[in-house]
């Protein structure tokens, strides 16, 4: 009797959407240095020298999301699987090593993984290796700049070769909706709810899905404040690689040596701050331009707000979201929510 045919491997595919313009990246990063309240925005963190040593932040003992979110995955993975659609097309947004959503592939059977990160290089090696682990399964790699737009090309959400059309299931773990302002989280949530709705995508009219999300939570500052500040100076240095960055994007003349990371937990806005801060008065230049800094001024970094459960539900219902599920760890430091659309 012949073998049954063994499945082909197929190969992820791949659309680079977001193009960056290095003019208008210099002309972004200098208005934010010459801004009365200097900022660089947190996406300049993420250059492959930050992106590793993020992945080295996740690791460290005081950085409790990662971990915290990892096990509320391992321990409410059945309950999840009851309330997640199976068989639709998984979004991974900011996919990167494509790990988390990999861990998910056994309970939801995704009928398509599509992984989203700003550049499609970063998904190249990830995808690969996860085609070979799942051949069947169609893979497509989007290189998109979501913090901008969430307009997936429509590949992503069409119907599948056998004419089903799957419902998209957004996937957006490890507290990254934190970096947005509470404004700027409402924006992309409705632009979520839209896609889950299948409504963002011209015609394709695929079916109702929702969004898996990752949120952290409010917290005491004596844990909130090591996360970001960690005796190894990991986060400092995290945080003082944006400034060779700017400086390789903007042609300024930084040296790191000369600021200080500072991280603290601001209650009433809910969020941690991050800056650099200068150890004494200095001028940094770029070509037809500086600027000085006295003592101890700031260049503020990054925002990661922090959540109430009962606010952070609230807002996916203003984005549009229907109903929600919420799973947390035992000490309540973090949830896992599910949005339906
Ligand atoms: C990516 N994001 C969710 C991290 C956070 O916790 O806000 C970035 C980070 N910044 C400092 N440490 C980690």
């Amino acid at each position: 009797m012949a073998e049954p045919a063994a499945a082909l491997p197929s190969t992820p595919s791949f659309i680079q959407l977001h193009q960056r313009d290095p003019v208008a990246v210099r002309e972004e990063l200098l208005a934010g240095l010459m801004a009365p309240a200097p900022f660089a925005a947190p996406k300049f963190l993420y250059d492959a020298l930050g992106s590793r040593l993020f992945d080295a932040i996740t690791e460290l003992p005081e950085y409790y999301p990662t971990r915290t979110e990892a096990g509320i995955f391992a321990a409410h993975r059945d309950e999840m699987a009851a309330q997640v659609p199976t068989g639709g097309v998984l979004v991974d947004l900011g996919a990167g090593n494509c790990a988390k959503a990999a861990r998910l592939f056994d309970a939801l059977r995704p009928a398509r993984y599509v992984a989203v990160d700003i550049s499609v290089d970063y998904l190249r090696d990830a995808l690969g290796r996860l085609q070979q682990q799942h051949p069947a399964l169609p893979m497509l790699g989007v290189g998109l700049d979501f913090s901008a737009s969430l307009a997936l090309p429509p590949q992503a959400l069409a119907p599948t070769a056998q004419g089903h059309n799957p419902p998209p299931v957004l996937f957006y773990p490890g507290s990254s909706i934190g970096n947005f302002s509470p404004p700027e989280a409402l924006r992309f949530l409705r632009q979520a709810h839209a896609l889950a709705t299948g409504a963002a995508q011209d015609g394709a009219g695929a079916g109702r899905g929702g969004l898996l999300i990752g949120v952290d939570r409010v917290k005491p500052a004596g844990v909130l404040e090591p996360a970001y500040d960690d005796p190894l100076g990991v986060t400092a240095a995290f945080n003082r690689n944006l400034l060779l960055n700017i400086n390789r994007l903007a042609g300024t003349d930084f040296r790191p040596a000369d600021w200080d990371h500072v991280a603290f937990w601001n209650a009433s806005e809910s969020r941690i701050e991050m800056h650099l801060q200068a150890r004494q008065q200095l001028t940094v230049r770029w070509e037809n331009g500086e600027r000085r800094f006295e003592p101890g001024a700031r260049i503020h970094t990054e925002h990661s707000y922090k959540w109430q459960m009962a606010d952070f539900d609230a807002l996916l219902r203003a984005a549009g979201f229907r109903q929600t599920r919420a799973w947390t760890d035992a000490e309540g430091w973090f949830a896992v929510f599910w949005a339906q659309a």
